[in-house]
């Protein structure tokens, strides 16, 4: 944890522009082939992620800071004034992710405070730009790990019992990278000094686009969770083991996906198995183990539960038919996010116009501002996605209304911190 020293005021002439930042950030991370991003929580391109929004911070004059998770941040005015106001988002990306989720937030950010130096804004609050690291969870299982910490919304224990695919623990993990894991945990010194955070994204679905506008402002997060159901059978061989003899985990595990579908279809609900290990995981062989992992969300809480149970009990009745065991575990839960209204009507108010007021909008993507909404005033701003296509490198946004994304958030934040 290193602490901030006190910012110099004065913007280098030289900070890169939105365009010259997303182009250096953009090969980070990034398989050359399916172009897809893979930057996994403490990974080699999560450090070389790391070291760009450093780099950019001390650019920009910025008292740069980790924090005791591993949280980064870039601070304008004195960080122990209390009232700051923040903005910021993620550096990291799911399994083949796009280029938005995340850094359209950071990038945002950097060019949102360079516009209001442009404008000679004058603050009166301090400011900080923040990347909250793990917010995808892809390495661990869990995500917005790094807020969840600093919220108190992960136990000591629970954080040290995470591990990735090769069994690495968090801790280690950590400290592969070079950041001390000690420390980690509940900071709520550090939240009791902001007063507002406000986070960027790129939408994670068609709203924007089908009602025309370049920016929205969110005013709810979806409750959602994951769970992993684990189907045990007997290993046999697929060439000699008649059907009748069989005990086929895969089997009772593919129900399972077709019953989350159509449980998920009767409440208007999502439920969605994108994840799933089979052991031994052989051509010739039927499997012993089927793990799934579901990820489910829903409007309302009712209509979530009402979704995993009606899941839950269709896996236990085609494994109890097939003699399989079946074990069902929580692994994370995030309940309904209502964004501060005071807030969200300041930030609605900031960007209508008398022509059009901004739309306000729901998601059922997760995010930090979802998880510190519970100790800190939390706003969202959301560009139109022309596709709505997110967690695929097909993911996108128009420059002109990334453009658009930025100037709105400088109008936020010129609003909240500057006068
Ligand atoms: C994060 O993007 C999530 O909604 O899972
Ligand atoms: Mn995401
Ligand atoms: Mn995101």
């Amino acid at each position: 944890m290193s602490v901030p020293s006190a910012p110099s005021v004065t913007p280098s002439p030289n900070v890169p522009s939105f365009q010259q930042m997303w182009r250096e950030l953009a090969p980070v991370g990034r398989d050359s082939g399916s172009h897809g991003y893979r930057r996994y929580a403490w990974t080699p391109a999560d450090t070389d992620c790391r070291a760009w929004f450093r780099e950019q911070a001390e650019l920009r004059g910025l008292a740069y800071e980790l924090d005791r998770n591993g949280n980064q941040w870039a601070w304008l005015g004195d960080p122990l004034a209390g009232d700051a106001v923040v903005t910021g988002s993620h550096l990291d990306s799911v399994p083949e992710g796009g280029a938005f989720d995340g850094p359209l937030g950071v990038v945002s950010s950097f060019a949102a405070l360079d516009e209001l130096r442009a404008r000679e804004a004058t603050f009166s609050k301090p400011l900080a730009i923040a990347n909250f690291g793990d917010e995808e969870g892809a390495r661990f299982g869990l995500a917005c790990v790094g807020s969840r910490l600093t919220a108190g919304q992960l136990t000591l224990d629970q954080a040290h019992a995470l591990r990735d695919a090769d069994g690495v623990t968090l801790p280690q993990a950590m400290e592969a990278a070079g950041h001390d894991p000690a420390a980690i945990g509940a900071d709520p010194e550090r939240l009791a000094r902001i007063g507002a955070f406000v986070e960027l994204h790129v939408e994670q679905g068609r709203a924007l686009d089908l009602s025309g506008d370049a920016v929205g402002v969110a005013s709810a997060i979806w409750p959602h969770g994951r769970w992993r159901f684990d189907f045990r059978g007997e290993a046999n061989h697929a060439g000699t083991t008649r059907l009748a003899d069989r005990r086929d985990p895969m089997l009772s595990y593919a129900e399972t996906v077709l019953a989350a579908r159509r449980e998920a279809a009767i409440v208007g609900a999502l439920a969605t198995f994108g994840k799933v290990s089979v052991e031994p995981n052989g051509v010739n062989a039927i499997p012993s183990l089927v793990r799934g992992w579901l990820d489910s969300r829903a409007a309302d809480q009712a209509s979530l539960d009402m979704v995993v149970a009606g899941i839950e009990a269709a896996a236990r009745e085609s494994a109890e038919a097939a003699g399989i065991e079946l074990s069902v575990v929580r692994e994370s839960f995030t309940p309904v996010v209502d964004f501060d209204h005071a807030l969200r009507e300041e930030l609605a108010s900031l960007l209508g116009t008398d022509a059009r007021s901004v739309p306000v909008l729901p998601t059922g993507a997760g995010h930090d501002a979802g998880i510190l909404s519970g100790s800190i005033p939390t706003a969202m701003l959301f560009v139109r996605n022309p596709t709505g296509v997110s967690h695929s490198p097909a993911e996108s946004a128009e420059e002109d209304d990334c453009a658009a994304g930025v100037l709105a958030l400088a109008d936020v934040l010129e609003g909240l911190a500057c006068g």
